[in-house]
């Protein structure tokens, strides 16, 4: 009743109030001006790429802006704004806005082209026209084509806080895995019977081959632990990586860590990381039945064709040695370049 009141005296109030509405609006009125549903719903690249976000007028209002914000995952800036727009300007924003550009292909294109996408780049965005009477947006999800692999420390299982998960990931050339990386590296295939942090704090581990000490014989999914405490539980953790502008390359041997080292260095590259070799194997199907040295002091190897002789598992992978005492004199070198 109040508020009824003050409508009649000012429009601020109507504005107030058609904010509150802003889910049932979206949800329920058709749009003006912009052409819905988006062009594609969700768009994909790999890390290095370009990509063009769609966002295209159906009618044009005589005045407005565009904006561009990320929603998801994370906060990228003040209100995570990429970039504002007007018929004169554009104004960028942030680290994302440093990347973005209009891409501008007719008059009614709004679309934005974000250049050499990196891993956080994944999530879901909104072009939104605002042009002071009703505004109007879209979202569009932004999916980084890449790789989940599980990481332990080398002091043993669960040995991570959340802080120490994200740096692990961060050191092997990766990123926290989302919930929804992990889901789709699940239906493709990561089976993991260790639990281990996502960017949201949360604890999961993926399980296609349902077993006993593997949470039971619940059916085949994503096991969860819910949100955990990041300052004091520790687990491992699921990493998230793509495509890198170099190459992995195998150098047969038998070294200990720092022969690799060097070997590597005599070559003009370094031991890969563990995020390379995953890299290579999804998106070059490396495979070498070799167990060679990675730059963490773990040993691993690619397989993209199963075969008995190669670990005998069923299913492409990369394996691991664990990290075996430096001095060994067994393995070859994962070297980058
Ligand atoms: C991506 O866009 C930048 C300019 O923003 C350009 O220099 C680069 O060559 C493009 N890369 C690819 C792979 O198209
Ligand atoms: C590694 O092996 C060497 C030689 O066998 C031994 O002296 C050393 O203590 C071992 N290091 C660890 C950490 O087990």
């Amino acid at each position: 009743m109040k508020c009824a009141v003050i409508l009649l005296l000012t429009s601020s109030c109507f504005t107030w109030s058609s904010a509150i509405y802003t889910p049932n609006r979206a949800a329920s009125k058709k749009l003006k001006h912009l052409l819905e549903p988006p062009v594609y719903p969700e768009v994909a690249g790999r890390r290095g790429d370009n990509v063009t976000l769609p966002c295209i007028l159906r009618s044009k209002p005589s005045h407005y802006k565009i904006k561009w914000t990320k929603l998801q995952p994370e906060h990228v800036g003040p209100e995570n704004i990429i970039m504002i727009s007007n018929a004169h300007a554009f104004k960028p924003y942030g680290h994302l806005g440093q990347r973005a550009s209009l891409r501008k292909a007719h008059t009614m294109d709004a679309s934005i082209q974000l250049s050499h996408l990196e891993l956080e780049d994944g999530g879901t965005y909104r072009c939104e026209l605002v042009n002071g009477i009703e505004d109007e947006s879209v979202d569009i999800t932004l999916r980084i084509e890449g790789v989940v692999f599980p990481y332990q420390s080398k002091n043993g299982r669960y040995r991570f806080t959340f802080r120490e998960a994200k740096e692990a990931c961060a050191e092997q050339d990766g990123i926290l895995a989302t919930y929804s990386q992990l889901y789709r590296a699940w239906t493709e295939g990561l089976d993991w019977c260790n639990a281990g942090w996502l960017l949201d704090g949360t604890v999961h581990y993926p399980i296609l081959h349902p077993r006993p000490v593997c949470g039971g014989e619940l059916l085949p999914g994503i096991r969860s632990y819910g949100p955990k405490d990041k300052n004091h539980d520790k687990f491992d953790a699921f990493c998230f990586t793509s495509q890198n502008s170099g190459s992995v390359f195998y150098i047969p041997g038998s070294f200990s860590f720092e022969q690799a080292v060097h070997a590597c260095q005599r070559m003009g590259a370094e031991l890969a990381l563990v995020g390379h070799l995953y890299a290579a194997w999804r998106f070059r199907n490396y495979d070498q039945c070799d167990g060679g040295w990675l730059r963490d002091g773990s040993v691993r190897f690619p397989i993209s064709n199963p075969r008995e002789r190669c670990g005998g598992i069923p299913e492409a992978g990369v394996r691991s040695f664990g990290f075996p005492n430096k001095t060994t004199h067994l393995y070859g070198a994962y070297c980058y370049r």
